[in-house]
């Protein structure tokens, strides 16, 4: 049966970066109408409640409907050490990440985290992650059960490390990266909600035999995405020159062996060559920024004005655990933090098309996620503008819808998601 939601409804008809905050419609008493999982229509309640009769109504008063929230680059085998104290990149693998991920050699493990990392993911309003797993191929499989469970839109793969630089029971060989991720993407590549894509860790875990077959796979299959790590530690620059000598740049790793392309997503960016700049946008390929991350590992500052100005295709991520937060919330706040340091103030709808439709853009999923409009699919999120004592009191001063959400946005958590509904079913309901 046809749903109505009422309350205020922000939808993008265009990108804020290229047409500014009109770029977002705003209906102060707005409604959504979903359908057989899909959004059937947007509009002011009174339209469509005219239009509608039959629907049941769903009222959240003066809650604030959004896109559910698209997370473009995340571990979620580091749900469990997630702010894990004192290190940077290198060391911070070492001594946190590569050991945790060796948990996820057991499946019951890997099941359990998968639903739990998940339904946090729900709490905090996200709708859908792309999301690196393991080596263990039914790490794979323990994540886009539990999201099939949950009627979530997940892109995930299996990671693929094979040089002696990831220890002992973290890796695999070229062959069997090959192996497994064509067997996983056979699997799920397109099963409902299902995504595969095709991920090798980094330059520095992957012998150039390694990247080579991920990076033929990926021929194999275009309409797949393919996910790494470029550019976000100087020290892991420099480590990559020392492991590839021969190479430009370090963008050039991944070029030489098939793995630069459109549908290609790149976490961090921060440190970048003009030259692999230029090549990133020629190709079409995703830059994705995780702006707790980069401050909570001590990585650097994204260049969001230089690169969107230049017509970089730019998602928005936790990267859990390196990132400090699942909240996408926070991570707009961090983005924004990050913006101020580098003297660009991201205006409250930059953010929030970063946080869904640059998201969804980035992973090529546009037409089915980040947006409210006809035809998509129904996932979205409620937000409480005035969900602590704190951010109530400021929004009483608010003149405009963007006052009243940036507070949300800077200080909100968990407590100012409503609810979570995905493909129009709400999120832990019965
Ligand atoms: N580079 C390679 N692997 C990782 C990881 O797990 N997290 C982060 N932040 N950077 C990486
Ligand atoms: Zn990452």
């Amino acid at each position: 049966m046809a749903e109505l939601h009422l309350g205020q409804v922000l939808s993008f008809t265009a990108s804020p970066f290229e047409a500014g905050p009109g770029a977002v419609r705003h209906e102060a008493e707005g409604a959504v109408l979903v359908e057989d999982g899909r959004f059937a229509a947007l509009g002011t309640a009174q339209a469509l409640r005219a239009a509608h009769p039959g629907a049941r109504v769903v009222d959240h008063g003066g809650g604030l409907i959004v896109p559910g929230f698209v997370d473009a680059h995340a571990h979620y085998p580091q749900t469990a050490m997630i702010a894990s104290w004192g290190k940077r990149l290198i060391d911070w693998l070492n001594a946190y990440t590569f050991p945790e991920e060796m948990r996820f050699a057991d499946p019951a493990h890997a099941a359990e985290v998968a639903g739990r990392y998940l339904d946090l993911l729900l709490a905090h309003g996200t709708t859908s992650v792309c999301s690196f797993c393991t080596i263990h191929p039914a790490s794979v499989e323990a994540l886009f059960e539990a999201a099939e469970a949950r009627g979530m839109r997940v892109f995930a793969g299996k990671t693929c490390m094979d040089r002696d630089t990831a220890p002992e029971g973290l890796r695999d060989t070229a062959q069997a990266a090959y192996d497994d991720s064509r067997a996983l993407l056979a699997r799920w590549h397109g099963r409902g909600r299902a995504e595969y894509v095709i991920t090798p860790r980094f330059s520095p875990t992957s012998t150039p035999g390694q990247l080579e077959a991920l990076g033929a796979l990926w021929a194999e299959n275009p309409g797949c995405l393919m996910q790494t790590h470029l550019s976000e530690q100087t020290d892991e620059i420099a480590w990559v020159k020392s492991l590839y000598p021969e190479a430009r740049d370090y963008l050039d790793t991944y070029e030489a062996h098939g793995l630069l392309g459109a549908g290609g997503l790149y976490g961090h960016a921060i440190h970048l060559e003009p030259r692999e700049r230029a090549r990133l946008r020629e190709v079409g390929a995703g830059l994705v920024h995780c702006p707790t991350s980069n401050t909570f590992i001590g990585s650097g500052l994204f260049d969001m004005e230089g690169l969107s100005r230049e017509g970089q295709i730019i998602g928005l991520a936790t990267d859990t655990g390196g990132g400090s937060s699942f909240s996408m919330l926070r991570t707009m706040a961090a983005a924004y933090e990050i913006g101020q340091l580098r003297h660009r103030a991201l205006h409250a709808s930059e953010l929030l098309w970063l946080a869904t439709q640059g998201s969804a853009r980035a992973l090529r999923a546009e037409d089915r996620i980040g947006n409210i409009a006809p035809g998509l699919e129904a996932d979205f999120t409620v937000l409480d503008l005035a969900s602590t004592p704190a951010i109530a009191q400021r929004v009483a001063q608010a003149d405009d819808i963007w006052e009243a959400l940036f507070p949300t946005i800077m200080m909100g958590d968990d407590r100012a998601v409503s609810g979570t509904w995905v493909a129009g079913r709400r999120a832990g309901a019965a």
